[in-house]
């Protein structure tokens, strides 16, 4: 598509094994125009981490393209910032050393990225815990700093893999509230992944659905409720309507 800032054409592939491999994706191709947000949910297994992976430059397809900023990733890491499924963060780092730690190696200077980390550290909640170590924060702590490492790195594009994925409900929907604040603060296109599809809806501009392994895009949903949205908003009859789709869509098998 034309202006998009992330794109997947035609991608098929199988991970090599026995009989043939594992095929998990199957002709997928899908969008995200600039400073969209859009969410992928589908069954455990069909290949939404194996699309990031893609997208960050870590993963070749064996069939198809991803491109990045309408150029092709071609394989190489660094054109996003990627957080991946786990936090990864560095136990023997502090919690500001940690944040910092995806700007260095995008090859900011290691005094700068720590004063541009400290000063989100309000934004993100964790203000008073700089020089904790991340044994000692909670889990939605940990993942709110694995986000700000992530919203550090100074890319166009956000691709974040459940990051919510370990936390209560309730933490859980502190959490989308301040993600849409940031987010549309921030301006960047997303691609989120989750098993959510309330989640999903309460965060989205697009919902693409995939099927089970092999994975293909099953439908993509638009979601024009207004934002931000919240806990008013998942009660409300059109909510229901666009859940019951999008739980309709994630029924079908791939075949
Ligand atoms: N490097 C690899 N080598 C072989 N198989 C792999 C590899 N990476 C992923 N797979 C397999 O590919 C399939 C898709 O994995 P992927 O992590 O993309 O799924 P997912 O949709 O993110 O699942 P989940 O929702 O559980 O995170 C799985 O069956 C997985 O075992
Ligand atoms: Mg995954």
């Amino acid at each position: 598509m034309a202006g998009a800032q992330v794109e997947v054409r035609g991608v098929w592939h199988t991970f090599p094994g026995k009989g043939g491999g594992l095929r998990v994706l199957e002709d997928v191709s899908l969008d995200v125009r600039p400073g969209e947000f859009v969410s992928i949910v589908g069954p455990s297994g069909c290949g939404k981490s194996t699309i990031l992976r893609m997208l960050a430059g870590l993963l070749a397809p064996g069939t198809g393209d991803v491109l990045v900023g309408g150029a092709s990733v071609g394989g190489v890491p660094g054109r996003v910032a990627y957080m991946p499924q786990r936090d990864l963060l560095l136990p023997w780092r502090k919690a500001l050393g940690n944040a910092a730690l995806g700007a260095e190696i995008g090859g900011m200077d290691g005094g700068r990225a720590r004063e541009k980390a400290r000063a989100l550290f309000g934004r993100f909640g964790l203000v008073g815990f700089e020089e904790m170590w991340p044994s000692q924060l909670s889990g939605g702590m940990r993942q709110r700093l694995a986000l700000l490492r992530t919203f550090l790195i100074d890319r166009d594009v956000l691709l974040l893999d459940e990051p919510f994925g370990a936390l209560d409900a309730i933490t859980r929907r502190e959490m989308q509230g301040w993600l849409q604040e940031v987010w549309q603060a921030d301006g960047r296109t997303v691609l989120f992944v989750t098993h959510d599809v309330e989640e999903a809806l309460v965060l989205s501009d697009r919902v693409v659905v995939m099927t089970s392994r092999p994975g293909r895009i099953a439908v993509v949903v638009d979601v024009g409720m207004a934002r931000p949205r919240g806990v008013a908003d998942v009660v409300t009859p059109e909510f229901s309507r666009l859940k019951a789709e999008l739980l309709a869509a994630l029924e079908q098998r791939s075949g």
